[in-house]
């Protein structure tokens, strides 16, 4: 009996070394601690065989290889549930929704925008922020003290040191007009060309107005270009942003570096020129200015007189995405408010 116990009590041990998960261990329960098969309860029961003495002495040790039994299997159970925690992997709890950044609307515009021209043979090229007051101005046709700069409410920057190599004034660029002449001068025509970015203007700022904001500039240089290549370039592009019922007009207007100069109008799209409360009543939207490159500037560039004839045209790309949109005022694309900016 003694002995019996003894062995089941190594046996118990071997068998519970070799267990590695619960199930096995609940196997394990049973297989001693069964009602009806267990082994310890069966030796418990033939206890009732023995005479008191022996059954007094051999029931406390059967009892003590009982408890302790008991008390490795529990130690068991806690060890494996803990090994189990560390590379135990839920496949069937919800996976996280990583949040996804996207385009902003003004970069899904541009991006548009280029597309569109692309299609039409324009070479996409990049100008810089910080400009020269050459470039922004004179180049244009606007001399220092010239009373139109006065069109663009510029922000100089200030300081003696930071100039350009050539010593010239820098200025944050008003427009980006000043890469006509950036690529008059290093490319020779034709050729088609967009450039988009942001400008500044030290302007108070409203639902339509902000001091930093996107802009295209665009230019097409050649011989024999018209005012009427200009219209259709335009009235293309519009109706593939807006739809083929687009309609443009053309309204006299004035920049020191276009002659003649003119302002895009565009049929409203909301209203279909009845007059609603986004085209102010009137019918018809603003998108910007262009013209016929004036001479001045050809010149500057270094071309020969009246060889060459081109057009150019600057819009305002959050113009464009307040209509695409719907977006009443202009400062929300710049605010940076997810709760805006997650809509697109
Ligand atoms: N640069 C002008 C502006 O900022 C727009 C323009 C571009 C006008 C090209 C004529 C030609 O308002």
């Amino acid at each position: 009996m003694i002995e019996s116990l003894k062995q089941l009590r190594d046996q118990a041990l071997k068998d519970l070394s070799a267990v590695a998960d619960l199930e096995k261990l609940d196997e394990l329960v049973l297989k001693y601690f069964g009602r009806k098969q267990g082994l310890l309860n069966s030796i418990l029961r033939s206890l009732k065989n023995l005479d008191e003495r022996q059954r007094k002495i051999l029931g406390q040790q059967a009892n003590e290889v009982k408890i302790e039994i008991w008390h490795l299997i529990d130690q068991r159970r806690q060890s494996i549930k803990k090994a189990g925690k560390k590379d135990f992997v839920d496949l069937t709890i919800d996976g996280k929704n990583p949040r996804l950044g996207h385009l902003h609307p003004i970069t899904k515009i541009r991006r548009e925008i280029e597309k569109i021209f692309r299609e039409m043979g324009f070479a996409v090229m990049l100008g810089p922020e910080i400009e020269t007051d050459y470039y922004n101005f004179e180049a244009l046709n606007m001399p220092a003290e010239h009373p139109a700069r006065d069109m663009w409410d510029t922000f100089y920057i200030k300081s003696e040191e930071r100039r350009a190599e050539d010593g010239e004034k820098l200025v944050l660029r008003t427009h980006i007009s000043p890469m006509q002449v950036r690529v008059m001068e290093k490319l020779t025509p034709p050729f088609s060309v967009i450039s988009s970015g942001r400008v500044f203007r030290h302007e108070a700022t409203d639902a339509r107005h902000e001091h930093t904001w996107d802009y295209t500039e665009g230019f097409v240089v050649d011989q024999h270009v018209s005012l009427s290549n200009l219209k259709t370039t335009l009235l293309d592009f519009f109706k593939q942003l807006f739809g083929s019922k687009t309609e443009i007009k053309l309204r006299s207007s004035y920049f020191p570096f276009t002659e003649p100069s003119i302002e895009i109008i565009m049929g409203c799209i909301f209203c279909q020129k009845t007059g609603c409360s986004i085209c102010g009543q009137t019918g018809w939207l603003e998108m910007g200015g262009a013209g016929m490159i004036h001479p001045t500037v050809f010149e500057h560039a270094g071309y020969p007189r009246e060889k060459y004839s081109g057009f150019a045209f600057g819009l305002g790309i959050g113009r464009v995405a307040m209509l695409k949109y719907d977006i009443p005022d202009v400062r929300l694309f710049y605010q940076n408010d997810h709760r805006f900016l997650s809509q697109f």
